[in-house]
C-alpha cells in the first residue's frame, strides 16, 4: 500500500498522517465561525460555497470583519429544521502536507449520539470555550464524552478572546479551571490556545494581540499533532475476518482489513475464538502479493493449511492474542428512542462478527457532567452508562482503549434494525463457569439441625392488598413462639434496600423476584425458615425460585383474593390511584397477574380470616414435615 504519494500539486503528502478531529461547542461559542475560518484560510472551500458565503455575508452585513463563516455551518441547521437528519458533518481540508477531516456535530445535549459518532474515529478534540462565559456544563459534558470514546489529546480553544480585550488573566483562569476539572478524564495532553474565529487570531498564524501567548496557532498545532496510536502498526496483530474468499476449489483466502499491528508471510497466527494456529502462506491484494501488511491494509490472507475459519473470527498474533469471552463489561451510549430493555435479545456487531446479546441490569448510569454513577434499570436516548453484556457465544475482542476497531461495537434492535447503542469494551467479565464452587463442610442441614428445624422457603404470592404480608406476619409470630428460627423477606421492605433500584416494569419485576429468591435461598442455607411475601406475578419467575431449592423445601402459598375484593379493601389507596392513572403498571389493573397452577396451598381470603389462613399454612407445614425436628434425622459427624 502506498505510504507516500505525490499530490497533483507536486507536494509530498504522507497519507498515513491524516488527522481526524472533532470540534465540540455550540454555535454560540463560535464553533461554526472557527471551522469556517479554518476551511476558508486553508483554501478548502469550493468556489460555489465561497460565492454564496461572500454574498450571504454582505446580506447579513458583517462589513469590517469580512465573511460570516457561521453561515457555512448554519446551513446544516436549516436542513435539520426541514427534517433532514444530518448526524455529523465531515469537512475536509489540507495544510502543510497533511490532510484533515473535521467532524462537526451539533452541540446540544440531545445530540450525544452524534458526538459519539463523530468522536469515535477522531484522533483529537478541539473543545471550544467562549472566553466571556468560561467552562460551562456543556464543556464538561463534551469533555467526558470525548474521554469516553478514547480521545487522549484535547485542544482547548478559548474563543472570542478579542471580546475580553485579549486579557491573559481571563485566559489563565479558564485554562486553570478546565485542567482541574479534566484531571480525572485521562487526557494525555491538553493544549490551550487563545483564539478569535472571527478575527482570525491564533487560528492560522500567531496573533500580535496576544504577546503573552507563546504557543502554536491552532493550525500549527493540528499539523504537528500525532494520530491516535491505538490501531497502529506497532500494536499486536489483529485481523477480523470479513469474508471467506473462495472463488474456486483451488483458492481459499480470508479477506478483511488489518485492524492492528503487522503480518508477514511465514508468521504464525492464531484463530480466535479457540486455540488453533497456522502459518500465513500468502498476502494477496488486487495489485498482487505482498510480503507484509499493516494496520489499515485491506488484504486476503492465504493460510498454509485448511482450517475452518468463518466470518467474524479474528486472526491474531499468538504472542499477544485478543481476549475471548461471552460476557463483557462495556460502556454504552444509548442511541435509540426505545430505552434499553434487559429482557430483549439484541444483536451485537463486534469487529466483523455478529452474535445475540442481552444487557444485564442494573446499568451504572453516568451523570455526564459530574461523572457520578448510579444504578438504574435501563438507559434512555443519549444516556451513558456501563453494564455487563451477555453474549450467546464467545467472541474475540480487545479493550476499547487498546484498539478501537476490535473493542468498539454496536447493538442493533432485531425488530427495527435500528442502532440501539454504541459500546466500548472495558474487558471480559469472569464467567461463573470459571469461578469454582467452594465446598463448605457445614451444610444447610447441619445449620438447620442446630436450630432444631428443617430449612424451607414459604413463598406467598398474590395481588397487591391480597393479605400476603398480614398472613406471613401472623405465621412468623406463630413459628417464632413455637421456637423456630425464621425470617421474612417482604416485597415492600426489600424495595427500600436490596431492590431499591427497581420499579414495576416487567423486567424490573423479574429482577425483583430473582434477587428475593436468591436471598431466600441463602437464608434457607443458613438454616432458617424463610417467609417471602411478594406479588411475584409471573409463573416463570416463581418456578425459577422454586428451582433454587431442593425439592420439597419450597412451598408456594397462593393468597387468593379476587381483584374486586383487594380493590374494594384498598388498604394503601393504591388501586384508586392506579385507576386514576397515577400509578402505571399496576398489578391487576394495568399489569398482569398469573395465578399459580399447583401451589402447595391456596388460601381463600374471601372465605377465611387472616388468622385462619395462617393456621392453615402452619398445618400444611406440619403435614409436609417442614416443622419436624431435624436433629433426629441428622448424623452429627462434621
Ligand atoms: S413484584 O410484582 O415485583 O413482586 P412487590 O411484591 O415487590 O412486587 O411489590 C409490591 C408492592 O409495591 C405492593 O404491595 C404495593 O404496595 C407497591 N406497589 C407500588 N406500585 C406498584 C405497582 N405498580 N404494582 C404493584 N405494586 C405496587
Amino acid at each position: 500500500m502506498a505510504r507516500d504519494q505525490r499530490e497533483p500539486g507536486g507536494e509530498p503528502v504522507d497519507t498515513r498522517s491524516l488527522l481526524r478531529f472533532i470540534t465540540c461547542g455550540s454555535v454560540d461559542d463560535g464553533k461554526s465561525t472557527l471551522i469556517g475560518r479554518l476551511l476558508y484560510d486553508t483554501g478548502a472551500l469550493p468556489d460555489d460555497q465561497l460565492d454564496t458565503l461572500e454574498k450571504d455575508s454582505r446580506a447579513v452585513g458583517t462589513q469590517g470583519v469580512g465573511l460570516d463563516f457561521a453561515l457555512l455551518v448554519d446551513g446544516l441547521q436549516a436542513e435539520r429544521e426541514q427534517g433532514i437528519t444530518i448526524d455529523v458533518a465531515y469537512r475536509f481540508f489540507r495544510a502543510g502536507g497533511r490532510r484533515f477531516i473535521v467532524a462537526d456535530t451539533p452541540g446540544h445535549e440531545q445530540y450525544t449520539r452524534n458526538m459519539i459518532t463523530g468522536a469515535s474515529t477522531a484522533d483529537l478534540a478541539v473543545i471550544l470555550i467562549d472566553a466571556r462565559k468560561g467552562v460551562l456544563t456543556q464543556t464538561r459534558r463534551h469533555s467526558r464524552l470525548v474521554s469516553l470514546v478514547g480521545i487522549r489529546r484535547v485542544v482547548l480553544a478559548v474563543n472570542k478572546i478579542d471580546l475580553v480585550g485579549y486579557d491573559q488573566a481571563t485566559f489563565d483562569r479558564i485554562v486553570g479551571e478546565y485542567r482541574a476539572f479534566a484531571a480525572s478524564l485521562g487526557f494525555e495532553d491538553i493544549a490551550a490556545i487563545p483564539v478569535s474565529g472571527l478575527k482570525g487570531d491564533n487560528v492560522i498564524g500567531r496573533s500580535a494581540d496576544t504577546p503573552w501567548y507563546g504557543g502554536p496557532s491552532l493550525l500549527e498545532l493540528l499539523e504537528a499533532a500525532p494520530v491516535l496510536a491505538s490501531a497502529g502498526a506497532e500494536r499486536p496483530f489483529r485481523f477480523p475476518v470479513q469474508w471467506v474468499n473462495r472463488p474456486n476449489a483451488d483458492f481459499r483466502g480470508f479477506s478483511g482489513t488489518v485492524a492492528g499491528g503487522t503480518v508477514a508471510v511465514g508468521d504464525t497466527i492464531r484463530v480466535l475464538p479457540g486455540e488453533r494456529e497456522t502459518v500465513v502462506a500468502r498476502i494477496v491484494t488486487h495489485d498482487g502479493d505482498l510480503p507484509r501488511a499493516e494496520a489499515g491494509d485491506a488484504v486476503t490472507l492465504v493460510l498454509d493449511r485448511e482450517i475452518d475459519i468463518s466470518r467474524g473470527d479474528m486472526l491474531v498474533g499468538p504472542a499477544a492474542p485478543a481476549m475471548t469471552a461471552d460476557r463483557l463489561h462495556a460502556d454504552l451510549a444509548w442511541m435509540d428512542q426505545a430505552p434499553l430493555d434487559p429482557t430483549k435479545s439484541y444483536l451485537i456487531k463486534l469487529g466483523t462478527g455478529i452474535a445475540g446479546a442481552r444487557i444485564v441490569t442494573p446499568v451504572q448510569v453516568v451523570d455526564v457532567e459530574t461523572g457520578a454513577g448510579t444504578p438504574a434499570p435501563n438507559l434512555t436516548l443519549n444516556g451513558i452508562g456501563s453494564a455487563e453484556i451477555a453474549l450467546d457465544r464467545p467472541m474475540a475482542f480487545d479493550p476499547y482503549l487498546e484498539n478501537r476497531d476490535t473493542g468498539g461495537f454496536i447493538l442493533i434492535d432485531r425488530l427495527t434494525n435500528a442502532t440501539a447503542a454504541a459500546g466500548m469494551i472495558r474487558g471480559a467479565v469472569r464467567k461463573s463457569s470459571d469461578v469454582q464452587w467452594q465446598e463448605l463442610d457445614v451444610s444447610t442441614s447441619a445449620r438447620a439441625a442446630l436450630k432444631g428445624q428443617r430449612a424451607a422457603v414459604v413463598w406467598f404470592t398474590g395481588l397487591s392488598g391480597a393479605g400476603k404480608s398480614t398472613i406471613a406476619n401472623l405465621l412468623e409470630r406463630r413459628l417464632h413462639h413455637g421456637g423456630f428460627h425464621t425470617y421474612t423477606l417482604d416485597g415492600d421492605n426489600l424495595r427500600h434496600g436490596l431492590n431499591g433500584d427497581l420499579g414495576f416494569s416487567p423486567p424490573d419485576r423479574v429482577e425483583n423476584v430473582r434477587r428475593a429468591a436468591e436471598a431466600a435461598k441463602l437464608m434457607a442455607e443458613a438454616g432458617l425458615i424463610v417467609l417471602v411475601s411478594l406479588i411475584s406475578p409471573y409463573r416463570t419467575d416463581r418456578s425459577l425460585a422454586r428451582g433454587l431449592l431442593p425439592p420439597g423445601d419450597f412451598l408456594e402459598v397462593h393468597v387468593d383474593t379476587p381483584l374486586e375484593i383487594a380493590e374494594q379493601r384498598d388498604v394503601k389507596g393504591l388501586y384508586r390511584r392506579a385507576r386514576a392513572g397515577e400509578i402505571k403498571d399496576f398489578t391487576g389493573v394495568s399489569s398482569p397477574y398469573e395465578p399459580p397452577e399447583q401451589p402447595e396451598i391456596r388460601v381463600d381470603t374471601a372465605a377465611m380470616s387472616p388468622d385462619a389462613a395462617a393456621e392453615a399454612i402452619y398445618r400444611m407445614l406440619l403435614e409436609r414435615g417442614v416443622l419436624a425436628p431435624a436433629y433426629a434425622a441428622f448424623d452429627y459427624t462434621i
